[in-house]
């Protein structure tokens, strides 16, 4: 398929999914349009796709929180190139704790980023996409947009926002007609990216990833076929869909495992953390990358273990609900 041509949008293109989704566009010959806020590491990514990929790219650094800086960059990305095929809404924070040890302005800046940055790119990026006839929309949502997990309320809470805000705007682009402009939203499981160390953290313990964990550029292969082929949903990682399917058939019993793993292997028992706002009120003095180191072989063993127990949990929860198990909610 020629893509020459074609125009891509990613917000938080400076580090982890984002920037693997700007690479995976720009080798196939896409023109990127990158923003995140961090100018230097945008760059970066930039030459990148320009030096090794020979595609066209402009950096626009823009605060998704920030409504004008996005409409900007909807303008920006039309004046260079002509038009935007696809939007990917990816940019975001999260922050660690129970409710009670994060600070209000911390869990209100992550509603901030994470739901509102996803409405702001929506409005300025369907405007676009109304008007030329077509277009896709891409929003980045997470496995906790279906299981939800404690300790992380702020961000939990913002991606079934984006879950839903997905739902509602496909219904009013079918509503007004507009059957070439597409709104997908992408479940992923947890992704090897420097998130983890990039979070706020304000609940005393390190902050791990919870395994299975699959690489960044998985995410971006999962966006980019999305670009040529829209669906409504997808979930990257095999653990991300067996848990989709899990929390849709026995709720109850997802919500106590899932608290369970939190509380076991996405805080450490072992390793401290001192109380910080991460790049949740400000970015990060710090380079990017697409990963966080922690996609080992170590790892992808876990993970294999973590598929497994997901599918026998599955199984089981079937197996209960056949026989007229726990029906609580
Ligand atoms: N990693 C996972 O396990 C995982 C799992 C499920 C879903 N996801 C989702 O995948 C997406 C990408 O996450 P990631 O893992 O790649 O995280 P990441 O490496 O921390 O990247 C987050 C990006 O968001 C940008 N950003 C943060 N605040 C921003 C703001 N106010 N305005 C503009 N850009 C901002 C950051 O750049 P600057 O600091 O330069 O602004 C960075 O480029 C997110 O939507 C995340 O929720 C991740």
């Amino acid at each position: 398929m020629a893509e020459q041509g074609k125009v891509v949008v990613i917000t938080g293109a400076s580090s982890g999914v984002g920037r693997a989704c700007a690479l995976r566009f720009a080798s196939r010959g896409w023109s990127v349009v990158l923003a995140a806020r961090r100018a230097a590491e945008l760059a970066e990514v930039a030459a990148g796709c320009r030096k090794h990929r020979g595609a066209r790219a402009l950096v626009v650094p823009t605060d998704v929180t920030d409504p004008e800086a996005v409409d900007r960059l909807a303008r920006r990305a039309v004046a260079a190139y002509g038009r935007i095929d696809v939007w990917v809404n990816n940019a975001a924070v999260a922050a660690f704790g129970s409710l009670q040890e994060i600070p209000p302005e911390v869990f209100r800046r992550v509603l901030d980023v994470d739901v509102l940055g996803c409405v702001h790119g929506a409005r300025a990026a369907l405007g676009v996409m109304c008007g030329q006839g077509g277009g896709t929309l891409v929003n980045v949502s997470s496995v906790v947009g279906a299981g939800v997990v404690p300790y992380n309320i702020p961000y939990v809470v913002s991606k079934a926002a984006v879950r839903a805000l997905g739902g509602s705007l496909r219904q009013e682009m079918r509503l007004a007609g507009q059957r070439g402009v597409h709104v997908c939203t992408v479940l992923p499981a947890t992704m090897d990216t420097p998130f983890f160390e990039s979070a706020a953290n304000y609940s005393g313990r390190k902050v791990l990833p919870m395994a299975p964990v699959y690489t960044a550029e998985r995410a971006a292969r999962t966006v980019f076929r999305l670009a040529r082929r829209p669906r409504r949903e997808v979930y990257v990682g095999p653990a991300g869909r067996l848990l989709g399917i899990q929390a849709k058939v026995a709720p109850a019993l997802v919500e106590r495992l899932l608290a369970h793993q939190m509380d076991r292997s996405h805080l450490s028992r072992e390793e401290s953390a001192a109380p910080t706002s991460g790049n949740v009120l400000r970015p990060l003095p710090r380079p990017g990358s697409v990963g966080g180191g922690w996609h080992g072989r170590r790892r992808t063993a876990v993970r294999r273990l973590g598929t497994v127990t997901l599918a026998a949990g599955v199984v089981l929860a079937m197996g209960r609900r056949a026989c007229g198990g726990p029906g609580r909610r």
